[in-house]
């Protein structure tokens, strides 16, 4: 037996429990261990002398290791008897039972709205929630006076990378649309595609959020009419409310679209009879849509001979309330586990 082999021995000996069994297998055979150690004698030895000297240090690594693996095999089995005699194990004690989270109503809805239009071939885009002036406004034909750039709708950003602040170049998108102006800018029709995501106002109250989430649909194509948007809106309508439910366009204006139209839905709660939550009327108003206008066509160089096409925008939160009954916005974004784990 080398002398190595006879300090392990003893050391082991003296070895009671795993970690500081695991100091000692590092001690010899770690990669600053004494064997590692004694290795890097061997080029200083004469040629001959190399052979034996390099298989007596295996020979001791193997050996060393050995009896390791089966003493620690004894001190595992040692400690865990250890501790079951010294604490007692209560298996009447109540688990701590934890209860799984759940997604969100409005991710549920996104997840809906996005199969139902990838189902008809859509695709879907994104676009950046700090959007410039130019998509979000201009290029939608939003002229510089419109409402909707009033202050109280808009957040503006400063830009100060001139040194100056009250530069309103860039806004917290108002709306989903100008995702529409991205993507015509960078490919050709025909297009089909939905663009969930963020939007932002600066209007707060039971039903309106600084934040809350918005579906821009957009097809381009030769020969698209008003018709196709309006089967499409209504077989969509369908598929989330039922076969049932009755919907109806009523002509109204955005800037981008047109003509435009308001979408209404039968009020799902008073199926039409008229309640609170349709104001009496029995409809409820879903989204936004119409033909593409003209203008936003030569924005991004479309030939408006060849082409048309409709857009449509919804608010996320509104279908999810309606499908749930939900009354209050501000439900969805206080993180309220009584809430949320309805759904
Ligand atoms: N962007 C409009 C809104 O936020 C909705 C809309 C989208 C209307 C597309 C028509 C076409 O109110």
């Amino acid at each position: 037996m080398t002398a190595t082999l006879e300090t392990f021995s003893k050391e082991l000996e003296a070895v009671t429990t795993t970690a500081a069994l695991r100091e000692l297998r590092s001690k010899y055979t770690g990669k600053k261990g004494i064997l590692t150690e004694q290795l890097k004698k061997l080029p200083a030895l004469a040629p001959h002398e190399r052979a034996a000297f390099g298989k007596q240090i295996n020979d001791d690594k193997v050996y060393i290791e050995e009896r390791l693996k089966e003493y620690e095999k004894q001190l595992i089995s040692k400690e865990i008897k250890a501790k079951l005699s010294s604490a007692p194990l209560d298996i009447t004690l109540p688990g701590c039972y934890k209860k799984p989270g759940g997604r969100h109503p409005v991710t549920i809805v996104l997840a809906e709205i996005t199969d139902i239009f990838v189902s008809m071939g859509f695709t879907i885009e994104e676009g950046p929630e700090v959007e410039s002036d130019y998509y979000n406004f201009e290029a939608l034909n939003i002229p510089r006076n419109h409402p909707a750039r009033d202050m109280q709708d808009t957040f503006y950003i400063e830009t100060t990378d001139d040194g100056q602040s009250g530069d309103n170049s860039f806004v917290l998108r108002t709306h989903t649309s100008p995702v529409q102006i991205r993507v015509m800018q960078d490919r050709r029709p025909p297009l089909r595609f939905i663009a969930p995501g963020k939007v932002y106002r600066c209007d707060s109250d039971i039903s309106h959020s600084p934040m809350f989430h918005q579906v821009e649909g957009l097809v381009v194509d030769r020969n698209i009419s008003f018709s196709n948007l309006k089967g499409l809106l209504e077989g969509f309508l369908k598929k989330v409310f039922g076969p049932e439910v009755p919907v109806r366009l009523r002509p109204s204006f955005f800037p981008f679209t047109e003509p435009s139209a308001e979408v209404d839905m039968g009020c799902y709660f008073c199926k039409g009879s008229g309640c609170r939550v349709c104001k009496g009327t029995g409809w409820i108003e879903i989204m936004g849509a119409g033909m593409v206008d003209p203008r936003v066509f030569r924005n991004v160089g479309y030939d408006t001979d060849t082409y048309s096409g409709f857009a449509f925008g919804m608010g996320i939160e509104r279908i999810a309330s309606l499908k749930y009954g939900i009354d209050d916005i501000r439900l969805y974004y206080e993180g309220d586990l009584r809430f949320l784990r309805q759904f």
